[in-house]
């Protein structure tokens, strides 16, 4: 049994939900057996609270949802926005069009309960409205994405907040500047030591955008999805539950925009409260992030530690940076960038505050002289075009998601990598060197330096991917 290791904690949130609401019917076939009150959960949490929140969500992610719970979706495709089916589904579960799993841990379950997913757990991404209905894996249809993991996913949305604020108050005090002194402004977006592109802002107060690099042109970083096109946890957890699940969050599909309850027409209302996504939230954001583990083996230690040289030589560390610098460790949910479609402060949502600090892991994490923490991930949170002519294994899809080139992905996060097999956004290549040579556009220069090196380094570079992974 894969949750084994888990078994102690789950049933420790089990009780502790069944208590509070009353023991749950001995017949009862409801994965879920209380909802979350999300006032129950709002303004600072202290650690116990945020324990409790904790596993709540972990209850629910790796619940099986059912029918009881109102899991299906007749009337409603798995969009994002809510959209209604033309004529009720054939067929509840589907592996294209959903619902394809019964748990969130379904897909990410390797080598822990919110790891990734090997080929077969494979999901296909179409955001579409006209094109939500479909029962073909023909890529026309759909974007084919191999299961990521979650594991460091809070500290990878307290980055992308922090780098958006950073972002947006460099172009508006570039805007004041080019108004108050009538002069036009060219500002280059750097933060956290990566570069997005010139922005030029004319004294009119006209902003050009043409030459951003990697991001949108809100200056929003959106670290979720190997495409880089989602926010936070939340808007995330919220689309993953109707997509795969069929079970709608108020927040988004119930009365207050959609004028029905039961909008996807399964007989239930309430299906997941504003307080249930915040347990699911609060649990992936917690996760500890990967390891880099020395290894035991004195020739393989001494290899790795040549392979992170070469790392940097190849110049891999130049989209993939080791580590990126954390400020504040204190997580508000909801996010102060959460999007439309998902709770949002000020808009009748209170929010809870909690700080990853006081987990244990948080403490293992290292610091720079400034105090901020330096989280491991070898990753940059932008967007690069990663496919040419000659190397083009990754330029594979056919759609664009959310107008961002069809060649083009968010670096990957390199933490874990030695647990996450297979590779590359579709999880169709089985080695890290055959997706290290898959790498093209703008990576071809380094891609070549690993080609073009001799066996010795190649696997020195092998050898130390192999030390980042996640613990079991
Ligand atoms: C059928 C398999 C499957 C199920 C079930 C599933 N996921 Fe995922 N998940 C994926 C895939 C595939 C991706 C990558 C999507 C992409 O890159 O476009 C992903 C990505 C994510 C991400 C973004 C991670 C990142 O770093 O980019 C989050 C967050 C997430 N899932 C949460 C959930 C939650 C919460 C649930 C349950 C409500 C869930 N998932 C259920 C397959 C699944
Ligand atoms: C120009 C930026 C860039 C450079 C340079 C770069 N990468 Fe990547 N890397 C990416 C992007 C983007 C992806 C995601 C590709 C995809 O799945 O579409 C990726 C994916 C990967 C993956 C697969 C991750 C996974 O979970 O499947 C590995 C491994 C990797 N890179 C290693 C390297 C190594 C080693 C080097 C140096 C030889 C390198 N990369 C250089 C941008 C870069």
């Amino acid at each position: 049994m894969r949750y084994n290791r888990f078994l102690p904690l789950s049933c420790v949130a089990a009780i502790a939900i069944a208590g509070a609401a009353g023991a749950a019917d001995p017949w009862s076939e409801n994965a879920v057996s209380r909802h979350i009150d999300q006032r129950d959960y709002t303004g600072p949490l202290d650690a116990a609270r945020l324990g409790e929140l904790i596993d709540a969500g972990e209850a629910l992610f790796i619940a099986k949802y059912t029918t009881g719970d109102g899991a299906g979706r007749p009337l409603a495709t798995q969009a994002i926005i809510p959209t209604k089916r033309k004529r009720p589904v054939e067929q509840a579960f589907q592996r294209m069009q959903g619902m394809d799993a019964n748990a969130c841990s379904s897909c990410h379950n390797d080598p822990v309960t919110g790891g990734a997913g090997d080929f077969s757990v494979n999901v296909f991404v179409s955001e579409g409205f006209g094109n939500a209905d479909f029962d073909s894996v023909d890529p026309q249809f759909s974007n084919e994405r191999n299961t990521n993991h979650l594991m460091g996913a809070g500290l990878v949305e307290l980055l992308a907040r922090e780098m958006s604020a950073d972002l947006q108050n460099q172009r508006n005090q570039a805007i004041r500047t080019a108004k108050s002194d009538g002069v036009e402004q060219s500002v280059r977006l750097v933060s956290k030591g990566v570069d997005f592109g010139v922005l030029t802002i004319h004294p009119d107060g006209i902003v050009d955008l043409t030459g951003l690099d990697g991001i949108d042109t809100d200056l929003v970083i959106r670290p979720f999805s190997q495409k880089g096109v989602m926010t936070s946890l939340r808007q995330f957890t919220i689309n993953a539950l109707n997509d795969h699940h069929g079970m709608q969050a108020d927040e988004r599909f119930g009365a207050r925009w959609t004028g029905e309850a039961d909008f996807d027409g399964d007989g239930h209302d309430r299906e997941i409260t504003a307080g249930d996504v915040s347990a699911l939230v609060a649990w992936q954001a917690s996760r500890p992030p990967p390891v880099t583990r020395a290894p035991e083996n004195a020739d393989w230690r001494a290899l790795a530690g040549e392979g992170r040289a070469r790392f940097d030589e190849f110049g891999c560390a130049e989209c993939h940076r080791p580590a990126l610098p954390l400020e504040s460790l204190a997580f508000s949910d909801p996010g102060p960038l959460d999007a439309a479609g998902t709770l949002r402060l000020g808009e009748g949502g209170e929010g809870a505050v909690y700080d990853l600090a006081v987990l244990d892991w948080a403490k293992t994490l290292p610091r720079d002289d400034e105090g901020r923490v330096l989280v491991p991930l070898f990753g940059d949170l932008k967007r690069h075009k990663i496919a040419d002519r000659q190397v083009a294994a990754l330029g594979n899809e056919l759609l664009a998601q959310r107008f961002v080139e069809r060649d083009i992905f968010m670096t990957s996060e390199l933490w874990g990598i030695a647990s996450t097999a297979p590779y590359g956004h579709r999880g169709d290549l089985t080695t890290l060197n055959e997706v290290i040579l898959a790498h093209g556009g703008e990576a071809r220069d380094s891609r070549d330096r690993y080609a073009n090196a001799n066996e010795d380094d190649r696997r020195a570079l092998i050898a130390f991917l192999k030390t980042m992974e996640i613990p079991e």
